[in-house]
């Protein structure tokens, strides 16, 4: 599992040479590119066969690079990055002009986040040196499928098509980061995650607007489908559960099923995982969970639907887009 100082400064290497490193971050794993190399970056769209125009968050070592790729900063940039970083915020700022369009996917904008997880934040260090670079990265799956919270994950998905995946064990948040644009004239969540909001707001000093409506930047996770097992998601209100268990044994298939309570009982048609009936604990199993269970040649993946209270935002938000997108191959 670890990860050596010499396959840190081999994926370093690597990014240099313009080729793919997959790696490790607090939320999900990574698929690096060079983000000042326009060629390196192709490679990205073309391993997760993900369109052109979906811009990229660009990984930085520290926010002292953030005006190397950003301008007009406003000063709660520096607050809510003393803050949250490392961690699992990703923040939408003007551009620099020198950001190659392949990375912003020709936005005015560009998407910043330095990540808590240490083999990152060496990767990002090893890689930046005296050069000041910073590593674009898409969640490392296919484009539509689960994001990879395993380095098995990613070579399931990506297979050849990554030159190396550092292996930094299972990822601790498990969702991809909250995504706060700051370019415009308030602030807007535009992807929610596991970052409190309420923490975020108290340094804005007002509420964040929560998505982007019709003059958002374009955001891949704003599609409705999307985070998507093959197999059928069916999202089910508490008591909705028992009658979609019944009806499946009813009529001999085989389903498996997320939710926080205990099995009611043991059948071989109900592959049944029991998640944390805490947001944080959901969030940090639910990839996971549907890596797994897609694995099943399952009729249906049933999710008991989680409580709607702010806390499980993030969570929902996943799921829906988790129901929408399932079903195709
Ligand atoms: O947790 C995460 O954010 C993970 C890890 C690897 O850092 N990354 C991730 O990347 O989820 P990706 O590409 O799967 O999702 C990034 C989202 C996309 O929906 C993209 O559209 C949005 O960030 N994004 C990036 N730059 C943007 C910009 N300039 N304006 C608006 N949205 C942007
Ligand atoms: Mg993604």
């Amino acid at each position: 599992m670890d990860s050596s100082a010499a396959d840190i400064r081999r994926a370093a290497d690597l990014l240099r040479a313009g080729e793919l490193v997959a790696f490790p971050t607090e939320t999900v794993y990574g698929l690096g590119a060079d983000a000042s190399d326009p060629a390196a970056v192709a490679k990205i769209f073309a391993a997760k066969g993900r369109p052109a125009d979906h811009p990229l968050i660009v990984h930085l070592p520290g926010d002292d690079q953030i005006e190397r790729w950003a301008r007009d900063v406003p000063p709660v940039a520096y607050e809510l990055a003393e803050a949250f970083w490392p961690g699992p915020l990703t923040l939408i700022l003007k551009r620099q002009p020198s950001v190659p369009d392949a990375v912003t996917g020709g936005q005015d904008t560009v998407g910043l986040r330095v990540p808590g997880h240490p083999l990152a934040l060496e990767l990002l260090r090893e890689f930046s040196g005296a050069r000041w670079s910073g590593v674009a990265a898409p969640s490392a799956n296919r484009f539509g499928h689960v994001s990879p919270t395993t380095a098995q994950h990613v070579r399931e998905d990506l297979g050849a098509a990554v030159a190396m995946v550092l292996d930094g064990g299972p990822c601790r948040v498990g969702i991809e980061s909250t995504i706060l644009d700051l370019s415009g004239a308030r602030p807007a969540i535009l992807r929610p995650g596991m970052v409190d909001v309420g923490a975020i707001a108290q340094i804005l000093g007002e509420m964040p607007a929560i998505g982007g409506g019709a003059a958002a930047p374009r955001v891949a996770g704003s599609l409705d489908a999307h985070y998507a097992p093959r197999t059928p998601l069916l999202l089910v209100p508490g008591d909705g559960l028992a009658i979609a268990v019944r009806n499946a044994i009813a009529g001999r298939e085989k389903i498996a099923v997320i939710s926080c309570f205990e099995a009611p009982l043991q059948h071989d048609l109900i592959a049944w995982r029991r998640a944390p009936a805490d947001a944080a604990g959901f969030a940090h199993d639910l990839y996971a969970n549907l890596h797994d269970l897609d694995r099943l040649g399952c009729a249906r993946i049933i999710v008991q639907s989680p409580p709607q209270s702010e806390p499980w935002r993030a969570v929902m938000d996943r799921l829906k887009r988790a129901a929408a997108g399932s079903g195709h191959a």
